[in-house]
């Protein structure tokens, strides 16, 4: 894992580059573009949970007693951003399938070009969790620095950003509004276009989840 700047983090592990660059491919379908997000998804949460606390228990194997150790109570809930984030939730639900799964869905208003929730579902003690914000591209930063600002009335205990690609657009918004936000990704690219796609990125990734392209 390399430190790009302050709280954010670019995952270099070769089965995540390997996956990533797979994604990144115009020509990988519908099908193989979602099971790899998944994929990529779960390998960044093993790292993303890496410092999670444990606590000695004992258990009774068949030959003996083993002093062992068990994640000590931490409560996680992870929170996809409608809709592209839905492809993260299954790889981390597999490797942490106690977490809870809330929701933000957010539109630009056309007037304001400011976010507005239209749809937001959290745990109702988001306080007592640590919370991974999923949302494959972090592009302008304008949506996931606007699901913190709503996450954080719940007063959660931490927060965290899981993305698969960042523009440095994004990284600059997002931890000028949140410094307090960790960002792990697997590649931080050149820019954004005029359009707002991170280049060379790898296109819409909701379209390319949901196949609606
Ligand atoms: N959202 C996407 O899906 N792709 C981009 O390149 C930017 C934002």
């Amino acid at each position: 894992m390399i430190e790009y700047k302050k709280n954010v983090y670019v995952f270099d592990h070769p089965l995540i580059q390997h996956k990533l660059t797979l994604i990144r491919d115009k020509n990988t379908g519908s099908k193989e573009f979602r099971e790899l997000v998944e994929e990529i998804a779960m390998l960044m949460a093993y790292e993303v949970t890496r410092n999670l606390p444990l606590k000695e228990v004992e258990i009774e194997t068949p030959v003996g007693i083993a002093k062992c150790k068990v994640i000590s109570g931490r409560k996680l809930a992870i929170v996809p951003i409608l809709r592209a984030g839905l492809g993260m939730v299954d790889g981390l639900l597999r490797l942490i399938p106690a977490a809870k799964v809330g929701h933000i869905g957010l539109y630009r208003d056309p007037q304001t070009l400011k976010p507005v929730e239209y749809y937001c579902k959290l745990p109702q003690d988001v306080h007592e969790r640590d919370i991974i914000v999923l949302d494959p591209m972090l592009a302008t930063g304008g949506s996931a620095s606007a699901a913190f600002d709503y996450i954080k009335k719940y007063n959660p205990q931490s927060l965290k950003l899981m993305c698969l690609i960042a523009a440095p657009e994004g990284i600059e918004r997002l931890t000028t509004d949140h410094p307090d936000v960790e960002v792990y990704c697997a590649a931080v690219d050149e820019k954004l276009n005029d359009h707002g796609y991170i280049v060379p990125g790898l296109g819409d990734a909701g379209d390319r989840l949901f196949g609606t392209k």
